[in-house]
């Protein structure tokens, strides 16, 4: 053995990827306090007997065998859902799967990635973990996705585009000439990340221009309006290329035989599943008319089941949280100093939150 190379029997620890080395794993504070409203869950529970629905149709499956791979019930029974054909149709678990699979097909370290800022946090994250070099393009001083904006993304000449609509953590959704502009000065796959989408006009969705823009992607999740975010479940929308492409980088079964059960009841049930989004409108119009009216804060306008607004206040988060309330702390990110993202829960925990922050503003 050479000098200075020890023995490879005491080598204890293989190091993490250079990368990584200084990474903090990402995830929103998950802390027991009586007001969680820091991670845009639906506050309600999904509908009464969709649980023993599912537990009555998961007794028949052969849980010993793996699951149908191409998941085709649960993707057809998208489809009819969005007048697409089944092919056009792609489920993971969560749409950030869908984002990462995106990327793994799309990104690397010969490709260029886009994203908007303010944004999605996970989108950095994501382009890291699969050696996509990223540039963020500032949205407009509104955080609007404005045609300058549109020019400054395409000047980065990228082979993706990710934009989410609404946009996350701001609230605002994305219009339809904003995206084909962008689709049509790029040679990008632009994804359209819908996560939001159901708790708005339907009309804000870019789904109907899917027919016209080859290059568009849109992702969507069951984690919010379809109040399932502990099911882990999230598809795209796209041209069949598409969903061949990311059929290159899944895992083989990625899609386990209860998920693609629970997903398709959910589906069958969505009438009662997306019956609270009204409820959750009003008390979104309702906080933000009551954030409006206080000295100090500044609230942006929203199409989804979260606020974000800013104010002069340094500790807000930690006042917030020493009363039990939790949010999302934007503060010290960049273009959003003094932003916290409050998420609509029930008529309860939004009352107890505005308590808390007269409270803390007072
Ligand atoms: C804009 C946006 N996209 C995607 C996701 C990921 O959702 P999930 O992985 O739960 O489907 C979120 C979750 O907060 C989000 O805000």
């Amino acid at each position: 053995m050479s000098a200075g190379v020890p023995p490879r029997a005491a080598v204890e620890r293989l190091p993490v990827r250079a990368d990584l080395a200084d990474v903090e794993p990402y995830g929103a504070p998950q802390l027991d306090v009586p007001v969680r409203l820091n991670t845009n869950e639906t506050a309600d529970l999904p509908p009464a007997g969709y649980l023993d629905e599912v537990a009555r149709r998961i007794t028949g499956l052969e849980l010993n065998r793996y699951p149908d791979r191409p998941h085709r019930e649960l993707r057809a029974a998208l489809a009819r859902r969005l007048g697409l054909s089944a092919d056009q149709v792609w489920a993971a678990n969560g749409s950030n799967e869908i984002l990462q699979q995106l990327l793994q097909a799309y990104g690397g370290p010969e490709r260029r990635a886009v994203y908007v800022r303010p944004g999605y946090s996970m989108y950095p994250e994501l382009c890291r973990t699969s050696l996509t070099p990223a540039v963020e393009v500032d949205l407009d001083d509104d955080f609007q996705l404005t045609p300058e904006v549109a020019q400054a993304v395409a000047a980065q000449d990228p082979d993706l585009v990710l934009v989410p609509s609404p946009n996350n953590p701001v609230g605002t959704p994305v219009g339809h000439d904003a995206i084909r502009v962008v689709h049509d000065t790029t040679r990008a796959l632009v994804v359209v990340d819908e996560a939001y989408v159901e708790f708005g006009a339907p009309e804000a969705s870019v789904l109907d221009l899917l027919a016209h823009l080859p290059r568009l992607v849109i992702v969507r999740t069951f984690s919010k309006a379809f109040r399932l975010a502990g099911l882990r479940l999230g598809y795209l929308a796209a041209a069949t290329w598409v969903v061949d492409d990311v059929e290159k980088v899944r895992l083989p079964y990625h899609l386990d035989a209860v998920k693609q059960v629970a997903g398709l009841v959910a589906l069958e049930q969505e009438a009662d599943f997306l019956g609270h989004r009204q409820q959750v409108a009003d008390e979104r119009d309702r906080v933000a008319a009551s954030l409006t009216a206080m000295d100090g804060v500044e609230v942006w306008p929203s199409a989804a089941n979260f606020l974000l607004f800013r104010t002069a206040v340094d500790d807000l988060f930690a006042r917030l949280l020493d009363q039990g309330v939790l949010v999302r702390d934007f503060s010290s990110k960049p273009r959003l100093t003094g932003c916290l993202r409050v998420t609509i829960g029930t008529p309860d925990e939004n009352d107890a939150f505005l308590a808390a922050l007269r409270h803390a503003l007072a």
